[in-house]
């Protein structure tokens, strides 16, 4: 009955990753209401600095009250956006980069979050059946929006916990080769800078790496650069135009690198759908600034959202702030995973922890990785997101996410999971 577009299994919705969604629906933790509800560690949300934007929504009713401007916003607005808003919002990018990168309103393009900014780059840089290489572990989201209506092809590129998932020449080479063994095309390499899931930022080396293989293949570079602003700690984050801006030598691929970044994260706001792609590219921007009349921020969000950025003491504060909140965070989690022997990968950014539970499983293989997260969301009552959900090549890896929840339950959290391992000890 439906078109094969629509039909098509590449959405991967069932995946554990949308599954584990599903369970929790059914018995959603509250601690009043259900205590013995499953808690959600499987929703990289930010919940941790509400209270700032409500008090400065408190303060500035007239602005977020659109009183003076209803009737404005409520007709048509052309598919570029309010100038206001770009201005801002670009300053903000610029802003999170401790302004070592400058980023020009001009060279952006505004999309209903970066699920659309990611799909619309796909949709410009690759014919329906190239390729793009993806270090993995990787979001479980880019299957759908970077795969399944534009029909383009993902290759993992494979890193392994031995280097602590990073980066390398050999990495990419292999990847590329597995294209060619499958007569794929590569259009370009997707990196996402903070990783999801690792809770790190890449190197200057992975960088460079990257950059060199870009420019010796002559494709493009596509950075999903989300999480920069829940960078907490050190080493300090690095963008991909940062360094190229920096290199005489990387001029010639200054038009084949593509940023793609929202609000989503940092400011906590992905119901708001505010995102961007950043482009030196005047052909691509061109062509993503028609597509993006098909997922477009309201004019009311846009303005909201420019009297805020626009603010910007509170912004400086909030940016700070917030770091401040998810170290904290994700010390809890660190610490108390560790008093049972349970390791995260070192991080530095994200919503989430990596964590080994290899010490739990029954085997070295994904089945055992399967059969500890249904005993965990089963029994332990904690939705969870397995490492293979992630596309992670190694079993018995987990993405935590730590700041979607009041610090009490993220402690309930935190026990649930060391009796878990207490018991598996035990027995
Ligand atoms: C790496 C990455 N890219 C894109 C997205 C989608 O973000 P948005 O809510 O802005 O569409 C997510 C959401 O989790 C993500 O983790």
């Amino acid at each position: 009955m439906l078109s094969k577009k629509a039909t098509c299994k590449s959405h991967g919705q069932d995946s554990s990753y949308f599954l584990g969604w599903q369970e929790y629906d059914k018995n959603p933790f509250d601690p009043v209401a259900n205590p013995s509800g499953i808690i959600q560690m499987g929703l990289a949300e930010n919940q941790l600095s509400f209270d700032l934007l409500e008090s400065w929504i408190a303060r500035n009713q007239e602005i977020s009250g659109f009183k003076k401007i209803f009737r404005e916003l409520a007709l048509f607005q052309d598919y570029h956006g309010l100038p206001v808003f770009k201005k801002e919002l670009a300053a903000y990018m610029s802003e999170i980069r401790q302004n070592k990168v400058k980023f020009d309103p001009n060279k952006v393009v505004l999309t209903a979050g970066a699920t659309s900014a990611n799909e619309t780059l796909m949709f410009c840089l690759a014919e329906p059946g190239e390729a793009f290489l993806i270090p993995t572990p990787y979001y479980p989201g880019f299957d759908r929006d970077l795969k399944w209506r534009t029909g383009v092809e993902i290759i993992p590129v494979h890193c392994h916990s031995s280097n602590n998932f990073r980066i390398t020449d050999s990495s990419l080479e292999e990847a590329y080769k597995q294209a060619q063994n499958l007569q794929l095309k590569v259009k370009g390499i997707f990196i996402t800078n903070p990783s999801n899931p690792l809770g790190t930022t890449l190197t200057i080396n992975e960088l460079n790496l990257i950059i060199n293989f870009a420019i010796n293949q002559d494709i493009h570079i596509v950075s999903d650069e989300i999480y920069t602003g829940t960078v907490f700690d050190s080493p300090r984050f690095i963008s991909i135009i940062e360094l190229i801006s920096s290199k005489e030598e990387s001029k010639n691929i200054w038009s084949r690198v593509h940023v793609v970044s929202s609000l989503s994260k940092d400011l906590g706001v992905p119901g708001f759908r505010i995102g961007m792609i950043y482009s030196n590219n005047d052909t691509l921007l061109a062509a993503a600034t028609k597509m993006s009349s098909f997922g477009l921020i309201s004019s009311q969000t846009q303005y909201l959202m420019s009297k805020i950025l626009g603010d910007k003491k509170f912004i400086r504060n909030y940016v700070k702030e917030n770091r401040r909140r998810l170290r904290n965070r994700q010390k809890i989690l660190v610490c108390g995973l560790k008093k049972v022997g349970i390791r995260c990968l070192k991080g530095n950014s994200g919503l989430f922890c990596w964590v080994d539970m290899r010490l739990v499983l029954k085997s070295d293989t994904f089945e055992a990785e399967m059969e500890v997260w249904r005993e965990i969301i089963g029994e332990y009552l904690i939705n969870v997101c397995p490492g293979s959900s992630c596309h992670c090549v190694e079993p018995g890896w987990f993405r935590v996410c730590f700041a979607n929840m009041a610090k009490q339950t993220l402690e309930l959290a935190v026990a649930r999971i060391q009796a878990l391992v207490i018991n598996f000890n035990a027995t």
